[in-house]
């Protein structure tokens, strides 16, 4: 008898960083099959719209075996289950990062019974966040040693757009 273990590694990637990448190869060699389950999270206004982040990772991550992106609208529980994974990865940079996942990974074992496992990422690369890159990249800074190759140009596009948009919209 053969088993498949399959692995749901979810976020908002708006975009998808080096260090979501390093996370999804750790993954990886856990799992027969890490699903990267591009979420919506309420409490934030992404720069990328759904479609768009969908297709940042998926170019990123196109090289990668056994892995696929997928959009999860929705309980992330309901896409869990939808896809038959036995558990949700999530990456720690640090505590804060444990603090503030501790609620949801206790919520949706709560919802579905389903575990979260932690994957501790490449120290080199733990000040990276979606938040930060888009903060440096507003404000002028160098980018593209954080990001897939291609994002960084990305992201200095979208920021343009929405300050050309929000320029627009003072002056009308
Ligand atoms: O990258 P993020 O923004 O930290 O990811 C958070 C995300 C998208 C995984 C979380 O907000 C989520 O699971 N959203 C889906 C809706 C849901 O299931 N909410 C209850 C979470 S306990």
């Amino acid at each position: 008898m053969s088993y498949v273990t399959i692995a749901v590694s979810p976020g908002s990637f708006d975009p998808l960083t080096l260090g979501h990448v390093d996370v999804i190869e750790r993954a990886r060699k856990v799992f027969d099959e890490v699903i990267v389950a591009v979420a919506v999270n309420s409490a934030k206004q992404p720069l990328f719209s759904l479609t768009e982040r969908l297709e940042i990772a998926r170019e990123a991550l196109a090289d990668l075996d056994g892995v696929r992106v997928e959009p999860a609208q929705g309980l992330l529980v309901d896409f869990c289950r939808s896809v038959g994974a036995t558990a949700i990865i999530k990456g720690l940079r640090g505590g804060a990062d444990f603090d503030a996942e501790l609620p949801m990974a206790l919520m949706n074992r709560h919802l579905v019974g389903v575990e979260t496992m932690f994957i501790i990422g490449d120290q080199n690369l733990a000040h990276i966040a979606s938040s930060l890159v888009k903060d440096v990249a507003r404000h002028g800074g160098r980018i593209d040693d954080l990001v897939p190759s291609g994002v960084a140009d990305r992201i200095h596009r979208a920021l343009r757009a929405r300050a050309h948009g929000q320029e627009n919209g003072r002056t009308s």
